[in-house]
Order: structure tokens, then sequence, then C-alpha cells
């Protein structure tokens, strides 16, 4: 036969405290052989073989305080009501208060919470000393509750605290807590259920799934022992609670082939002891040779101030948060710690594994101080470390702006960037980087004094140059690409084409005549551009704008007819002519012969710039985009008298030749 006890069988440390104090209370009795009288209020534990042997040492169990002229009294783990406190002060009685830590909790926590007007709720057996104790501490006002139908006969409340018996099952906790929830406007829910409960309540469940029976040791009345009981019935069919070796079923057991024990928090060594001792004597060739400490195995680790370890998040409270590290006692993180770096007091879950340090044994409540910080300072001071002696790239979120640059979160520690090194790009107002995430590379780096310099520049000018390389790879002459105008001289513009900044002269910006590139762009455009020309060695590409609209010539030449008189201006004079705009972007030109009947040697002798004036169109070559004008020949008047003379010279026989010498 196998047998297996479970880890964290027996008393826990609430218990093994109160036997501890009592203990030496009865000793010091003797030894002073005063006859002092020493109390028990209630048995000091559910066990009444532990009881039995106090009662022999001379431990006397009352019901009532009041009850007591003289000597100590001693408060057992459970706990008792505030009113008994009041009782012994009244009445001069000396208290040995061994309420364990986490009861004591508890009962501060309904008391705070009472007296801010909050409704009690108590998750637990009503009869229970434990409940009967917290309940005392909100003036007997708590509504406990131990079913679902205990919820249901609940009246809606307010904003309630709802707090849990230490020994209570999680389950029973969960289900019971979220329907008061949803009975209540506003609830504040606290799972007290104390970590050495949770402890073994685990152990057992894991053992009972494997073995084919199980003992349970443990007081009848013992409410953890109990919970133990019904968490090995969920999982193992062969279930046997017995107080004391001798109660065990050895003719059934020793057909099993595995057996597993488990023991409650207020169960003495000792009786775990014989009960394994049967269970090995009824198997003659057993190989169970492990001495009882080795079997018991504390349910606590052992931890010192300074050690890193690691422990879960049980509950995060106003202002800590609760971690179970696996010791006699729950662990306490203030969050406090986080009050430069929220965002990571907002990522932490129930539930979450985290590495914490040891900061203080006992903060006077009976729980450790723990620092989460400490440790992931720690770890982040030699993740950058590493980062810094290989150039790594670490991500930095911009707290705010300091004299000379900008204050920077890197893995939570506080960094530095010079303004000189925020970015390639001329950045105006350092306070819009305020909250953003900025790639950068440790430049300098004093794990001592905490000093960490980054630039974000260097990582810009790389990522630069690796998408300059890219897009050098894929531009070609003649390509068609999207482009944002980054800069505007009177030259032309500068278009960011992926990576690399082209230049698009200010006469391929428009068809038109501009003076300033600023009359058809602005920076932040997007623009579609074409590349005209491509010179890597001297890193220029060379872009057009206009290129890639119709030209305006073309548009207008079908509404424009050889023998057309339109009117047009006079936009440039020249030694051979006049260029006249018929409209937006159509000039034509007046060769000079064709500006008037008179013989002259400039046209500005009879044209100004600006000058309207009707043409008359000679000629159009599309291809060429010309336009040949004639201001003589557009002259109706003459035209007419053209005619005229035509008419009358059928009759005479002259030409029109003849005619206009004759005019002339
Ligand atoms: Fe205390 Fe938990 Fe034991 S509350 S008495 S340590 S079961």
């Amino acid at each position: 036969m196998k047998i297996i006890v479970a880890d964290n069988s027996g008393f826990c440390f609430g218990v093994k405290k109160a036997m501890d104090s009592t203990m030496d209370v009865l000793e010091n009795r003797k030894s002073d052989n005063k006859g002092q009288q020493v109390h028990s209020l209630g048995p000091l534990i559910h066990n009444n073989q532990a009881t039995e042997k106090l009662e022999r040492l001379g431990l006397h169990v009352i019901d009532d305080i009041a009850d007591v002229n003289e000597g100590k009294v001693i408060i057992r783990s459970h706990g008792v009501p505030l009113d008994v406190y009041e009782v012994a002060e009244e009445n001069n009685i000396e208290l040995v208060d061994c309420t364990c830590p986490f009861v004591r909790k508890i009962q501060k926590k309904v008391t705070k919470c009472y007296n801010e007007g909050k409704d009690i709720v108590i998750i637990g057996n009503p009869d229970h000393p434990e409940v009967i104790g917290i309940n005392g501490w909100c003036h007997n006002k708590a509504h406990i509750i131990n079913s679902v139908q205990d919820v249901e006969k609940m009246p809606k409340l307010g904003t309630v605290c709802v707090v849990s018996q230490t020994t209570a099952t999680n389950e029973t906790f969960t289900e019971l807590s979220n329907l008061v929830s949803e009975k209540s406007e506003n609830a504040e829910i606290y799972n007290t259920i104390c970590n050495a409960t949770k402890l073994r309540q685990n152990s057992c469940r894991d053992i009972a799934s494997e073995v084919d029976a199980m003992i349970i040791v443990g007081g009848y009345h013992s409410s953890n022992t109990q919970k133990l009981v019904e968490i090995a019935k969920k999982y193992c069919n062969n279930v046997y609670h017995v107080e004391i070796a001798q109660e065990l079923p050895l003719d059934t057991l020793k057909n099993y082939k595995t057996v597993g024990i488990a023991a409650g928090a207020s169960t003495p060594t000792w009786i775990i002891e014989e009960v394994y001792k049967k269970m090995v004597d009824i198997n003659e060739n057993n190989d169970n040779k492990e001495s009882m400490e080795e079997l018991l195995k504390n349910d606590t680790v052992s931890i010192s101030k300074g050690d890193v370890i690691q422990g879960e998040i049980i509950t995060i409270g106003e202002g800590k948060i609760d971690v179970n590290i696996n010791y006699k006692a729950d662990g306490v993180i203030s969050k406090g710690e986080f009050v430069n770096d929220l965002e990571a007091l907002q990522k932490l879950s129930v539930g979450d594994k985290i590495d914490v340090l040891v900061v203080e044994l006992n903060d006077g409540e009976g729980n450790v101080v723990l620092s989460k910080t400490k440790v992931d300072n720690e770890k982040a001071l030699k993740d950058l470390e590493t980062a810094f002696e290989n150039g790594e790239v670490v991500s930095a979120k911009v707290n705010g702006v300091v004299k000379g640059g900008v204050t920077v979160n890197v893995k939570g520690l506080r960094g530095f960037i010079p303004a000189s090194q925020v970015s390639t790009q001329f950045i105006k107002d350092l306070n819009s980087l305020v909250g953003e995430e900025l790639d950068a590379r440790i430049i300098e780096f004093d794990k001592k004094k905490n000093n960490i310099v980054l630039s974000r520049k260097q990582v810009e000018a790389e990522e630069n140059e690796s998408t300059k390389d890219k897009v050098w790879s894929k531009i070609q002459k003649g390509q068609k690409v999207m482009g944002q105008v980054k800069r505007l001289a009177n030259f032309g513009a500068f278009i960011d084409i992926g990576g690399i900044d082209g230049l698009a002269h200010i006469s391929d910006l428009a068809w038109t005549r501009i003076k300033e590139p600023s009359e058809v762009l602005a920076v932040g455009d997007q623009v579609e551009v074409l590349i005209l020309d491509i010179d890597k060695d001297k890193d220029r590409v060379s872009l057009g704008v206009k290129q890639l609209t119709d030209h305006p010539f073309e548009k207008a030449a079908g509404n424009y007819k050889m023998g057309d008189i339109v009117d047009g201006k006079v936009v440039r004079l020249f030694n051979f002519g006049a260029f006249i705009q018929l409209e937006e972007g159509v000039d034509g030109l007046v060769h000079i012969s064709q500006i008037s009947d008179d013989r002259i040697s400039d046209p500005s002798e009879k044209l100004n710039v600006g000058d309207m004036v009707k043409v008359k169109i000679l000629n159009i070559d599309t291809e060429e985009r010309k336009i040949e004008l004639s201001i003589k020949e557009a002259d109706t008047t003459k035209l007419e008298e053209i005619k005229k003379y035509q008419s009358s010279s059928e009759d005479e026989g002259y030409s029109i030749g003849d005619m206009l010498n004759l005019k002339k």
C-alpha cells in the first residue's frame, strides 16, 4: 500500500501560536507556583484530544468571561467579540490574546467599514466562534450567510463590505459574494479566506484525486477539518473522517492500494503521526519510511528579509495589494510604490504571479512587507545594462519636459533624452512628445547612479537610412508616386516620397507661370508626383507635379479654330513680336509683321503689356502647342472696306491686291 500524507497537514500558524502561548502560560504558572488560574474562553482548539491534554495541564475552559474573577484568560485564535475586551477591562482580568492575526485583520476591516456606514456581510457559519467574534466588531449587525437561501432572505443592501470566515471554501465564497453583489448597490468584496486554509484545501484536493481512499484527521467540530472532508468527497469515493487513530477502519483500509492522509489546521501532529503509523503497520511490505517531519511538510516557506520570492496576488485593495507567498502570513505591497508608474499598477490583476522582495517580516499586523518595484527595478537595471552593452533599442515613454530635454520611463526607471538627441528633425515644442512611446538607444549608463541617457535620434537616423535604401531600390524615372510636401523654397518644393526628399522645381509645379511654390502647394500636402530624374550618387531626385495634370493648351485648343477673331491680352513683348494670352495657360504669338500695316521696328511702338487687343487666329499647332496670331488681320473695319472695294472692283476689274495697294 502506498500512503501519501498531504503537505500542509496539521497545525496552522495561528493555532500553533495559540498552543505555544498557552503552553508558555501554563509552564510559567507552574514555575511561579502561584497557583494562578488559567482559563480559555471556549476550547483552545477544536480538537478533543488536545483540549483534554491542556485541561490535564491546568487549562480551565470557560464559556463566558463574566464567570471569571481572577487569573488569566486566553483568547483563542478564533478571536472574540469586542465587548469581551471591555468586560475584561472592567473586571481587571488579564487577557492572553491569541487571536490569529488573519482574524484580527477581518475584525478591523469590519469595524472600519461599519463605521463608514456600510452594511457588513460575513460568509460563514453563524454558530462558529470566529464568525460570532467578527460580528461582535460591528455591534452584531452583520448579515451572516452560509448558503444561497441565506442570500435570498437578505434585504436589498446599499454599499456592502463582504468578508469571509477564514476557513470557508473558495467556491462558496465566490458563489455567495457574487450573489451579494447582485443584491446590493455597491459591493466591496474581501476574500479573507486564510492562506493556511487554502493550502490545506489545495493539498487535500490534489491527493484525494489520485488515491483510492482518503483519511481526514481532525476534530468533528473543527470547521476547517469539515471543509477538508467536503473537498475530499468531491474527488474521492472513499473518505474516512477520524479524530484519532483508534477510529481507523483498518479492515477496510487495508484493501486499498493508495491511501491519502490529510489533517485540519487544529489537528495536533502527534495524532497525525499515530494515524500514519497505524496505516504503515497494516501493511508489512510498505515502503513508507519517511519521518513525520518529512511527511508533514511545513505549510510555509522559510523567508528572510532581503529574499526575492514569488507570490500570487490575492486582492488589490485601496491602498495595498495582498500577496500569497506560501508563508504563514500573507504579504502586502503598498500601492505607494507605484506613485511614479501608475501604468504598472494598472497592469496588475488578482491571480498574477509576481516576484517580490521581502522588506520586513512583520508590519505590526502580522503581514510581511513586500516590494515589487524594488525587484522590478533591479531586473530592469540588469536588462538595461545588457541593452546598453549590446546597443539594443529600448522603448521609452516620455513623462515630461525638463531643462535640456525630456524625461522618460524606460522599463519602469527614469531616463533622460537630451533635446539634441530627441529627433533627426527639429521639434519646436518638446511637450508634443509627452505620453509618446519612443524607440531609443542608451548612450550613457551608470548603474550606481541610476543614470540612463538615451538617444532617439540615433535610432531615427538608422531607420531613415534603411528606409532610404528601400526607396532607392524601388523608384524609377517616369514612375508616379505619392509624396508629402516637407518644405517650400523660392525655387521649388521638397517632397518626401517615402523616406527620400525629392525636389520639384518651381517650373515643374504648374503649367502656368507662378512666382512662389506656395501658390500651388502647402507644407503637409499629399501630392502625386512624377519622377523626372534620379541621381543616386548625388542623392537627388527631380520631381514634377504639373506633368501629371493636363496642359491647359490641350484643354483649350478645342475652343479655337483658324480664322477666329478673339480678344486677348498682351502679356510679353519681344523684338520679334508679342505674346497674347487668350486664356489662362494659352498664349499665342503675333509676329511683328502681323501687328500693324505700318512698318514698325519694335512691337512696343504699337503695343504695351496689358493692352487688350483683337487677334485673328492664323494657325494652331497642337503638337508644338503654338498659336500664330495677327492683330492687323483682325481689324474688322479694314475687312469691311476690303469687302466694299471687292464688290466695286468686280465691276471695274481691280484685284484685292490692287485695292490694298490703292488704299495704302
Ligand atoms: Fe489563523 Fe488561518 Fe489558522 S486564520 S488560525 S492561520 S487557519
